[in-house]
């Protein structure tokens, strides 16, 4: 089966070589050719692990291939999936179609024989039906079914993900477009993954109704970490008597400096926004939306009372800069709202991040300061704030961070340590609804 990736970003390079993997012929393209080039080069743009492993070895097999043109690979597709950004449009929250339009019309233009499109973007309802017009008025002789396939993955475990979903969703409306796609994840019957075929809105729906649901779990917990501060309950242990509770579940139940990341930020905003547009009011949605920037305006205060009332000339090294470990991502990384908002007060911030370094700097005031290592970023700090929980930073060694650093501070936003274990070394020690 011949596949296109229109988009080799986070989701179309993990899902293409995926698909590879499955044992379909896979061309990704992408217009950004310095993505291309370094994909020929056997090079990977993004951080994700054992996606190199996975690369290479769809790549020696022949089944996966790279590249800018569209036209000979999209000819003789069988499937092709528009795998491009949807970011929150400038100014109203919406989801910013542009990208999915402008592919769609450029796919249109070459297809050749009965050709399946799949929106496997996060995209508002109605989308598939747009990418159709369009590319009806495109190519009025074209054939071809519009299929809705989300995707679920978790970026720093997205190709176990992909390769062991929980389900799959498919929104067709052909009997030809629904086999074309269950021919495709078929090596998924193996592990008995559902496949759960809807119409196009539901599954539009469907993934925005999970991401809102997630986003929702979140900030319930980190509500309730504000609580148990107040009262003396310690989160942990009321996260754990909830998520005991099968109807609830244990995940997404770790009270933290909010969510972040390429999907929660802009799917609720874009769920706020489309409900809006059918008159439909999202009161839970939006009480989430403002509880997540309220947690991180909430982050910035504690690292200020833990510094003794200001954070103006203190020295502040701060651990973890992406939005979650394992991944490059700085895309609405909490640590973007709360180091400028600490930097504008006069704070001195030494920040490491084993990935997000890069593009973090083209994202955070000039001010801030990056260090190669752990230990340069912390030396002479007067506090340690503990941002993204990266392994490297779960094992620390408490003794040595404590004899470099010049106060003893330590900001945990994601409860990695045991405050009788802080105090042991010496800590003044602050961390999330505990
Ligand atoms: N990142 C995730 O964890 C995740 C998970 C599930 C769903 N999604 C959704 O998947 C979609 C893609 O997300 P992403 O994180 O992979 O984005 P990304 O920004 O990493 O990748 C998008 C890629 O598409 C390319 N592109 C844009 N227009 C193109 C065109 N006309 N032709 C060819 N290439 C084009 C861009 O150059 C870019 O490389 C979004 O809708 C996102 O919401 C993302």
């Amino acid at each position: 089966m011949n596949v296109v990736m229109v988009g080799a970003g986070y989701v179309g390079l993990v899902s293409g070589a995926c698909f590879a993997e499955f044992g379909a012929n896979v061309t990704c393209i992408d217009k950004d050719n310095s993505r291309i080039s370094a994909l020929q080069a056997g090079r990977i743009p993004i951080y994700e692990p054992g996606l190199e492993d996975l690369v290479q070895r769809g790549v020696s097999s022949g089944r996966l291939s790279f590249s800018s043109a569209l036209a000979s690979a999209v000819a003789e597709a069988d499937l092709v999936f528009i795998a491009v950004g949807t970011p929150t449009r400038r100014g109203d929250g919406h989801a910013d179609l542009k990208y999915v339009y402008a592919a769609a019309a450029e796919i249109a233009e070459h297809l050749q024989g009965y050709t399946v499109i799949v929106d496997k973007s996060t995209v508002p309802v109605g989308t598939a039906r747009e990418v159709r017009r369009i590319m009806r008025k495109t190519n009025p002789e074209a054939d071809f079914d519009v299929a809705s396939n989300p995707e679920f993955l978790r970026e720093g475990s997205a190709i176990t993900d992909f390769m062991r979903p929980d389900r799959v969703v498919i929104g067709v409306e052909s009997e030809r477009a629904e086999s074309r796609l269950r021919e495709l994840y078929r090596p998924l019957n193996l592990i008995e993954a559902p496949i759960l075929a809807t119409s196009l809105e539901s599954a539009e729906l469907i993934k925005y109704a999970a991401n809102a649901f997630l986003a929702t779990k979140i900030s319930f917990i980190n509500e309730m970490s504000h609580l148990c501060e107040k009262t003396g309950a310690d989160v942990h242990a009321v996260a754990r008597g909830m998520g005991l509770d099968g109807r609830i579940g244990k995940k997404f139940l770790h009270a933290g400096p909010g969510y972040g990341g390429s999907c929660f930020p802009k799917d609720t905003q874009a769920l706020i926004r489309m409900a809006q547009e059918h008159g439909v009011s999202s009161r839970i949605v939006e009480a989430v939306v403002e509880v997540n920037a309220s947690q991180k305006a909430r982050m910035v205060a504690k690292i200020r009372e833990a510094l003794g009332g200001s954070e103006a000339d203190k020295t502040i090294a701060v651990l973890g800069l992406t939005f979650k470990p394992e991944t490059d991502d700085m895309r609405d990384a909490p640590a973007l709202a709360i180091l400028p908002a600490l930097a504008d007060k006069g704070a001195i911030i030494k920040a490491h991040d084993p990935q997000g370094m890069a593009e973090a700097k083209t994202l955070l005031p000039d001010s801030i300061q990056f260090s190669d290592n752990i230990e340069s970023a912390v030396t002479g700090a007067d506090a340690v704030v503990l941002l993204t929980e990266w392994n490297q930073y779960r094992g620390l060694d408490l003794a040595r961070i404590k004899a470099l650093m010049k106060d003893n501070i330590f900001v945990d936003l994601r409860n990695v340590y045991e405050r009788d274990l802080m105090r042991k070394h010496g800590f003044n020690y602050t961390c999330v609804g505990r």
